[in-house]
């Protein structure tokens, strides 16, 4: 079995598995030379071939145990009739944000699996293109993190309109997230069926709630769409989220995917019976080789010795060296 999977089933392995978030991305010469190929982003990510190449691409440059595949948490949105545009360096962008009851009504929920059979396509590509040993992630975003897109229309810093919504509307947001989870659902179904092997949700946005307003309001919608993902391990990231360990133990997930602010033996304490994955701070592969050796080697020793997977505790910069991540994975590859 890959390494990757066994951590996140807590088996036993030779050395902690590594991947990286936002791995195929463009800190990497070969993936702007492939988006300059596509054209846009969105083209680059609806084209099976060359979604399933920028896939590859950081496999064969350093030989990670998890392959995620190219796309956004966004563009599964487009079924639902909500097309987000991606600006250069500006991010995704919504002409009309999603802001009142009425608005989320107006979701329609796609026949099943069907407008992201893209991702279907570049995900049997993939795997077919992969040794054994190398798992395939699938992916998508947690309900409230789209809810935050949905009604900012935007990356926004402190999500006041998300919250104002939800404190003002909260029935219809709750009813919102559960339209979210479901869709999503299918859409991991649609993954998993076409070669996904583990599944992420990635809960980007969860730090900006507390822990009291996170458990009444998104742990339902979240547990709702976890429970319906067929037989794979399912990680669940969660951005900011040290302060929620606790609220997250029930759900129905194998792995916990922490950032740098939460350390991993808090999490590991909190969340037992579950793998942990994370939690380098991305800005460390900015520094140098030795001062990046040291932090991973830091890392390490705080890690569980049983289902722990190593990565970062968030995307990996653009301006990124590719040598800074090389120390980064010799590290990790170096301890039995
Ligand atoms: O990890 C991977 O290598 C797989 C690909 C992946 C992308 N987005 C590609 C991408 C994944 C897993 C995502 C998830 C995603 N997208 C999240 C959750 C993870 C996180 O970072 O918190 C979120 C919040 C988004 C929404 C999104 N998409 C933003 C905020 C942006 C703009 C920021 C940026 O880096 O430019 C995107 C665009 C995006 N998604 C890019 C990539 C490679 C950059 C597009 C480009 O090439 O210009």
């Amino acid at each position: 079995m890959p390494r990757l999977l066994s951590a996140l089933r807590r088996q036993p392995v030779d050395r902690p598995p590594v991947w990286i978030m936002r791995q195929a991305g463009r800190f990497l010469p070969e993936y702007r030379a492939t988006r300059e190929q596509a054209g846009s982003f969105v083209e680059l990510c609806r084209s099976p071939r060359l979604a399933a190449e920028v896939t590859l691409q950081p496999i064969r440059r350093f030989g990670l145990d998890g392959a995620i595949i190219f796309s956004d948490i966004l563009l599964p949105l487009a079924p639902l009739g909500v097309h987000f545009e991606f600006t250069d360096g500006g991010g995704p962008h919504l002409a009309q944000p999603l802001d009142d009851p009425r608005s989320w009504q107006r979701l329609s929920p796609p026949p099943a699996w069907a407008g992201t059979e893209f991702v279907a396509e570049a995900l049997g590509l993939v795997r077919s293109s992969l040794p054994e040993e190398v798992a395939v992630i699938g992916f998508c975003g947690a309900p409230w993190t789209l809810a935050c897109y949905l009604v900012e229309g935007r990356t926004s810093r402190d999500h006041a309109a998300t919250k104002a919504a939800l404190y003002a509307h909260p029935a219809e947001f709750r009813a919102l997230l559960d339209a979210l989870a479901d869709a999503m659902a299918a859409y991991l179904g649609q993954q998993v069926a076409a070669g996904a092997q583990a599944v992420q949700v990635f809960d980007s946005w969860a730090g900006t709630l507390s822990a009291a307003d996170y458990r009444r309001h998104v742990v339902p919608a979240l547990a709702r769409l976890l429970n319906a993902v067929p037989t794979v391990p399912r990680i669940v990231y969660v951005g900011g989220g040290g302060h929620l360990t606790p609220v997250l133990a029930p759900l129905a997930c194998e792995a916990v995917s922490v950032d740098w602010r939460c350390p991993l033996a808090v999490a590991a304490a909190s969340l037992p019976g579950k793998a942990i994955q994370g939690n380098l701070d991305p800005a460390v592969l900015l520094s140098s080789p030795g001062a990046i050796r040291s932090a991973t080697a830091a890392m390490l020793d705080a890690a569980p010795t049983v289902g722990y997977v190593a990565n970062l505790g968030h995307g990996i910069l653009p301006a990124t060296p590719v040598e800074n991540v090389e120390a980064f994975l010799d590290v990790i590859r170096g301890r039995t």
